[in-house]
């Protein structure tokens, strides 16, 4: 999983706000007030002045993501090119060496290069050299945290529940035939397995509370804009929104903990867990917020993906039925018995090797709605050497995941989905180094992988279980295969595209 970020990405809105626009003119009166430093000797070519405007640095970096790089890279000598973005000075990397050097250098700070989304979430300073980790300790509590509440036993223990919660909203479903968006119903099935995995018992259990809550994340979320990067001091509509939506949360989240303290009531679950070790108000709402935000974003429209690209394919669907059903026949051979009860009896150790074929499934759905860029920043005195090349101490460092998911020297036919790849005799993602990075890579792994993975291979187990199904538009007419993504969007998002499951319930007897 991604980290969440506040200010670096995550804009759903692809052009600068009318309100960036308004206070265009007035932002060049600042102008002399923010001419930036002479470019670094060795630094990466700095992007010419159209890609690289005065004041507001690289528009196309918002507008056409993945376009802006590609250009960079291909008008740069060594691949690596640096712009600007507001007073932010940002190093735009590509290549393999680049890419070994963006995951595994030790002086490249994550949480300086993402922020929180919380407690004032780093406001990226303007000055250069600044310390932007507000809270220098957050991240390490964070993984020590999510480390401990995600241990393999509270996964194995949760995992009854989990079933119950996703038969509860597939029975919510229309009960014969019918479509749905998963984009909706998955997704919020994800939010509730996330909710009671890393949240608040109290939010899991109630459907209302539940999606009251993901309204919040889906605010913040949709709220985040260019503007807040270019202009961080400014205040936007977006940022009252977000604001707001911020101090509902807050207030949501503190009147559970003060119920629980009157009370002297007490619940099985990640809140608990953190009200116990004593941490104080502002980090277990950030804690949660965090974690969930991350589960969230990305396992939500992940699980989603996963489910559309099966059900496209009639060849992909039989074999994962199969393999689906032999698993489920093998703990619990009397198909007469509920659902909801043969599903208990797989065993943890089951849900982590027998389906090889749900994890090739979710991989190449990863690979390809993986989108955007990854930040670092370089929190270390001095500069890093790339090649020829340096980092300048103080700079972001952004790396595209296309550089390597879309790379068709890798991945054959890139924008196809095709689990195939993966078979051992093929192996693309094992061509070179770090060329799959789904899941985190080299010093920051996603600390949540085995939680997705086993709630992504519970939903999509249990639908294709459950019902027989395909993938269509909102018309009811199939797709053979699911629209592209759009590869210039700034992080995992909703479809533009109507893309639907047409499902009925399945005659598990035949
Ligand atoms: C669920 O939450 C709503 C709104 O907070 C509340 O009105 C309702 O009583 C709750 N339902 C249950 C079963 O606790
Ligand atoms: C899904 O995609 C995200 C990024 O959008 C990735 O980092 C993450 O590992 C995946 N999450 C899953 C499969 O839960």
């Amino acid at each position: 999983m991604v980290f969440p970020t506040t200010d670096i990405q995550l804009s759903r809105i692809p052009l600068l706000s009318l309100s960036a626009y308004a206070t265009l003119a007035s932002a060049f009166i600042f102008f002399f007030f923010f001419r930036r430093p002479a470019h670094p000797l060795k630094a990466p070519k700095l992007l010419p002045i159209f890609e690289n405007l005065p004041v507001l640095g690289a528009v196309r970096f918002f507008t056409a993501r993945l376009d802006f790089f590609r250009d960079g890279i291909r008008n740069s000598p060594t691949g690596n090119f640096c712009f600007w973005l507001g007073q932010h000075f940002i190093v735009g990397l590509s290549g393999d060496e680049s890419r070994q050097v963006f995951f595994q250098n030790t002086k490249f700070g994550i949480a300086e290069g993402y922020a929180v989304l919380f407690g004032g979430g780093p406001r990226v300073k303007n000055d250069e050299g600044a310390d932007v980790a507000q809270e220098p300790g957050f991240l390490s509590y964070f993984a020590r945290r999510v480390n401990h509440l995600l241990r393999r036993e509270y996964l194995a223990k949760n995992i009854s529940p989990f079933i119950h919660d996703i038969q509860a909203r597939l029975d919510e479903l229309p009960s014969q035939t019918g479509m749905t968006d998963p984009f909706n119903s998955i997704y919020l099935i994800v939010f509730q397995l996330t909710m009671r995995m890393v949240g608040s018992a109290e939010i899991a259990s109630n459907t209302t509370k539940l999606k009251k809550t993901l309204k919040l994340f889906e605010t913040i979320e949709q709220s985040t804009t260019p503007t807040s990067i270019i202009f961080p001091w400014m205040p936007t509509l977006a940022f009252f929104k977000r604001t707001i939506a911020g101090g509902r949360l807050f207030h949501l989240f503190k009147g559970l903990m003060d119920d629980r303290k009157i009370t002297g009531r007490r619940e099985d679950d990640a809140l608990q867990y953190l009200i116990d070790m004593g941490d104080d108000i502002k980090s277990v709402i950030q804690f949660i917020v965090g974690a969930v935000f991350a589960g969230q974003l990305n396992t939500g429209i992940n699980a989603s993906f996963m489910l559309t690209y099966i059900g496209s394919s009639r060849y992909w669907y039989d074999r994962v039925r199969a393999e689906v059903d032999g698993v489920v026949d093998k703990y619990a051979p009397d198909r007469s018995l509920p659902l909801t009860q043969r599903f208990e009896a797989i065993p943890i150790e089951a849900w982590e090797t027998e389906f090889p074929l749900l994890d090739y499934c979710l991989r190449d759905s990863i690979r390809l709605q993986l989108l955007g860029t990854m930040y670092r920043r370089n929190i270390d005195d001095g500069d890093v050497k790339i090649g020829n090349e340096v980092i300048p101490s103080g700079a972001f460092i952004t790396y595209h995941f296309s550089d390597v998911h879309q790379d068709p020297e890798i991945y054959s036919e890139p924008l196809k989905w095709d689990p195939s790849r993966y078979f051992p005799d093929r192996a693309e993602d094992k061509k070179k180094p770090l060329c799959w990075v789904g899941w985190g890579a080299g010093r920051h792994p996603c600390l949540g992988t085995r939680f997705a993975k086993l709630e992504q291979f519970l939903i999509v187990a249990i639908f294709i279980t459950r019902y027989d199904f395909d993938t269509c538009d909102d018309k009811g007419v199939h797709y053979d295969e699911v629209p592209p993504p759009d590869l210039n969007a700034h992080a995992a998002t909703k479809p533009k595209q109507p893309i639907r499951l047409r499902y009925k319930p399945r005659d598990l007897k035949a």
